[in-house]
């Protein structure tokens, strides 16, 4: 069985996926900024991007490199060096393993990956897109987001360039009842104080981070898959139908106007645009790819994990 090595594996995502990877009988090791407090149950290998330095042995025992890292985009205010941070965990993280490919290239006797399969985001599409359907081929936007996305794409789709088969999966909402937007959507509604943001009708393209992980596993596994995906389900909603959806669910009211822009405006800075924009994002390529959802509808992934 192939050893897939995942840089970010830690985090919400990874985490997930590397519990499926492992049932599977897949091996299963982890590039990361540290080895304190990691799981027993893999090897994890030190990286840091600052210093150029990954650590031997990572990428010469993988067959398949998932890029997953990045510092959360929603975890903190957009400071100039969060924005930096936001950015240089992306882009030269992925320019790392580029280069460090590129070097162990001259050691033919070295097994390297065949297989690069890269997080991405619908971010790149903007998030002032209204109701208008977004596919791969849309063109991407120029706000701060969008441009992190688009420079850290450009440096995924280098690793075609040496020979492997490189994928780039464009990450949705993904919902979790570990963390990520849900929990701090449902707060406010298991409150009582929960209300749609903004005017309510932007479009939230969400994923059950269960599909989300089935993607990166299809990714693997099927050899056709190439290039660039969407990963959101089949039918995104918009904010007022997540937050009545949520509510409902929930069994709790929901009687508050909408919050006023301005006022989240005050509370998140630069960063508003997250919530009180959004995006409508097409999962037609991947389901064309052979992929099946299990969660179409928002309602069904939400009485899935809110238990
Ligand atoms: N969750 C979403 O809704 C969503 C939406 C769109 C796109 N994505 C993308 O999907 C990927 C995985 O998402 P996730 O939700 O699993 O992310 P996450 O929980 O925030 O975890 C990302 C991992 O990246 C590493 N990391 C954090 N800050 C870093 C930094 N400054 N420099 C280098 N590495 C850093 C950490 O691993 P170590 O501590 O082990 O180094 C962390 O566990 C990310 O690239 C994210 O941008 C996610």
């Amino acid at each position: 069985m192939a050893n897939i090595l995942i840089t970010g594996g830690s985090g919400l995502v990874g985490s997930m996926l590397t519990n499926k990877l492992l049932k599977k009988g897949y091996q299963v090791s982890w590039l990361s900024r540290s080895k304190k407090q990691k799981r027993s149950d893999i090897t994890v290998y030190e990286w840091d991007i600052a210093q150029n330095y990954i650590e031997k042995g990572a990428l010469e025992s993988a067959d398949v490199l998932i890029h997953l890292a990045g510092a959360g985009v929603a975890d903190e205010r957009w400071t100039t060096e969060r924005k930096r941070q936001i950015r240089d965990s992306r882009i030269l993280s992925t320019k790392l393993l580029y280069d460090t490919l590129v070097q162990l290239k001259y050691y033919p006797s070295l097994s390297l990956p065949k297989i690069v399969i890269g997080a991405s985001a619908i971010g790149i599409y903007g998030l002032n897109t209204g109701n208008k359907l977004l596919v791969e081929q849309s063109p991407s936007a120029s706000d701060f987001l969008a441009t992190v996305v688009k420079d850290w794409e450009e440096q995924l789709d280098k690793f075609a360039d040496l020979q492997v088969r490189a994928v780039r999966i464009r990450v949705g909402v993904v919902l979790s009842d570990k963390g990520g937007a849900l929990p701090k959507l449902m707060l406010p509604v298991k409150l009582c104080v929960g209300a749609a943001l903004g005017n309510g009708s932007q479009y939230l393209s969400w994923i059950h981070i269960d599909d989300l992980c089935e993607i990166f596993i299809q990714a693997i596994e099927n050899q056709s898959m190439q290039g660039v995906f969407n990963g959101v389900a089949p039918n995104p909603v918009t904010n007022r139908e997540m937050t009545q959806k949520i509510a409902k669910v929930l069994h709790r009211p929901l009687f508050l106007p909408n919050i006023p822009e301005g006022i989240l405006n005050l509370a998140m800075g630069e960063m508003v645009g997250i919530v009180t924009g959004g995006n409508r994002v097409s999962s037609e390529k991947i389901q064309q790819a052979g992929f099946q959802f299990r969660f179409n509808f928002l309602e069904e992934a939400l009485k899935d994990l809110i238990k």
